[in-house]
């Protein structure tokens, strides 16, 4: 694999239930850190999906008197909508009841078989079904429910295993070698001690429910959910077949998940894969949860937040920015209506929005419609300033922020530069230059509008149709939109037309 790829994964998201904000911050984070990864000129694969299987998804379809076929088919729409509804730029979409990924994990088994790593025995244990985990007794709480706070029942049925236990020294040897495949840092030392105490074999076939992809050979038994699920991030890059796709992409670069299922990416299938022979990823990052207002997120209570509504009441570029901003990528998130707002107001309307509607609507009455001219000597001194090196190497930062995910750092240095051109336009007041000094005031707006392109241009992974508009309203050619086109050779062209402005990033009103 060439360093010019870079493979993004979601995890796939259950059916169970309509989306919530969760899926919509994991969905969202990844479009972002793809879309930046596309501007910086790579080739860039961005999978999400739909885990169907399993035996909550069954129980969600009886209670809703529709066969498992019809539940899943009319759910995994509603997770497509949500995709469209929030922008989002992926590649493809793998369904786990799809032929191409039944295909892929029946091959994974053998696999797993003929490497000695599958025997037959029978499970007796907890399990929970919201998580469609097993739990040892020792991990459930006082009340008896599991870590996650999910009821358990007690399951003693035949099963296949994965002799998990086996992979433990190598697992420890695999994390000790590469210290960053656990993101961020924090979270390394939870999955180490956890492989510390020990692990158990774990069970990967069901008998007791039918809704799942059958053992061959065996079909009484359905494959356990997760490692079912799992495959997902390799089935839909053609697997087992050697595909292009997959000979380009594979390992992935990254898994982005919720810490609340970082364990099954960060043990489970390392362990798999190692036992299947396959590369591993290079890394998991895992990122916080989300609480409304302080509390919780959860059906019982009724506080769930739906992204489609958040959409409609705010608009879609306000909520992208909004919940990628408001958090550190790896925190936890608290959603305070009144944060979404403030958010909104005091950076995109009142810092970028701003300063480029002040910029151009001035250009545009006082410039005829036209980006002020300067000379080429200017644009060359101008490059050379203290204020344009720093923009460059604000770039190279940026990069640099994002290949190691630290999205906030790069908003960060975007908001920065815009406070920057503000304090600079208020100091230089180009409408006092008019009639005494037009053509420093040319040089005035030039600088900004320049500066306002970088902007722009940055701004895109994030705000995709604002960042887009505001360089069309610039006239900045579509094919030179890109990171590498952010130096002097792509400078915007004096007398060049520019078109009518009005507000792309409008205030919100607080009586929402
Ligand atoms: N189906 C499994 C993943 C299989 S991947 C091979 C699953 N699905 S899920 O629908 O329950 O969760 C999907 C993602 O949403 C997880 O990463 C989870 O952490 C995330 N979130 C669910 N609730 C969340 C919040 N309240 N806040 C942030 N993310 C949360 O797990």
């Amino acid at each position: 694999m060439s360093d010019n790829n870079f493979y993004i994964t979601t995890p796939i998201y259950y059916v169970n239930d309509v989306p919530h904000i969760g899926h919509a911050y994991t969905s969202l984070v990844c479009d972002v850190i793809a879309r930046f990864m596309k501007i910086n000129g790579k080739e860039v694969k961005y999978l999400t999906g739909t885990d169907e299987h399993g035996q909550k998804v069954e129980k969600s379809a009886l209670n809703n008197n529709l066969s498992p076929e019809e539940f899943t088919d009319k759910m995994s729409i509603s997770f497509k909508n949500l995709l469209k509804a929030l922008n989002i730029a992926n590649s493809d979409f793998i369904r786990t009841t799809e032929e191409r990924h039944k295909m892929g994990v029946k091959a994974f088994w053998e696999k797993l078989q003929e490497n000695g790593d599958i025997y037959i025995s029978n499970y007796s244990g907890w399990y929970s079904i919201r998580d469609e985990a097993f739990y040892n007794k020792s991990e459930l709480t006082p009340e008896g429910l599991a870590p996650t706070g999910a009821p358990v029942e007690w399951v003693e049925e035949p099963s296949y295993f994965f002799a998990l236990s086996k992979w433990q020294d190598r697992l420890l040897e695999f994390y000790e070698k590469n210290p960053d495949f656990i993101k961020p840092k924090s979270r390394r030392n939870e999955v180490v001690s956890f492989v510390k105490n020990g692990l158990t074999d774990l069970s990967i076939s069901r008998t007791s429910f039918k809704w799942g992809i059958p053992v061959a050979g065996n079909p009484e038994h359905v494959i356990y959910v997760w490692l079912d699920a799992l495959t997902n991030y390799i089935s839909a890059l053609g697997y087992p077949n050697e595909t292009n796709d997959y000979k380009t992409f594979w390992p992935a670069d990254v898994h982005v998940v919720g810490k609340d299922i970082l364990r099954f990416h960060a043990v489970y299938w390392p362990a798999f894969l190692m036992s299947a022979g396959i590369p591993t990823p290079k890394s998991i990052f895992a990122h916080g949860w989300w609480t409304n207002e302080g509390q919780k997120i959860s059906k019982s209570v009724g506080n769930v937040i739906d992204p489609f509504k958040l959409i409609d009441d705010f608009g879609l570029d306000q909520v992208r920015y909004f919940l990628v901003r408001e958090v550190i990528f790896g925190n936890d998130g608290n959603y305070v209506r009144e944060n979404l707002i403030q958010r909104n107001n005091s950076e995109l309307s009142n810092k970028i929005g701003n300063l480029m509607q002040r910029t151009c609507s001035f250009i545009f009455k006082n410039c005829q419609e036209r980006i002020p001219n300067v000379t080429k000597e200017f644009v060359d001194k101008m490059y050379q300033s203290e204020f344009f090196i720093k923009l460059q190497d604000m770039i190279k930062d940026s990069i640099i922020q994002m290949e190691n995910y630290n999205i906030n750092a790069v908003l960060d240095n975007i908001i920065n530069v815009t406070e920057q051109s503000n304090i600079y336009i208020d100091h230089e007041a180009p409408w006092t230059l008019k009639n005494s000094a037009p053509q420093k005031m040319n040089e005035v707006l030039y600088r900004i509008v320049e500066t306002l392109r970088y902007i722009a241009i940055l701004m895109q992974p994030f705000t995709p149709d604002s960042a887009a508009k505001m360089l069309d309203q610039l006239n900045v050619p579509k094919n030179n939109r890109n990171l590498m086109h952010l130096n002097q050779e792509f400078a915007i062209i004096s007398s060049n037309k520019i078109n009518q402005p009005y507000p792309i990033f409008p205030r919100l009103e607080t009586e929402y």
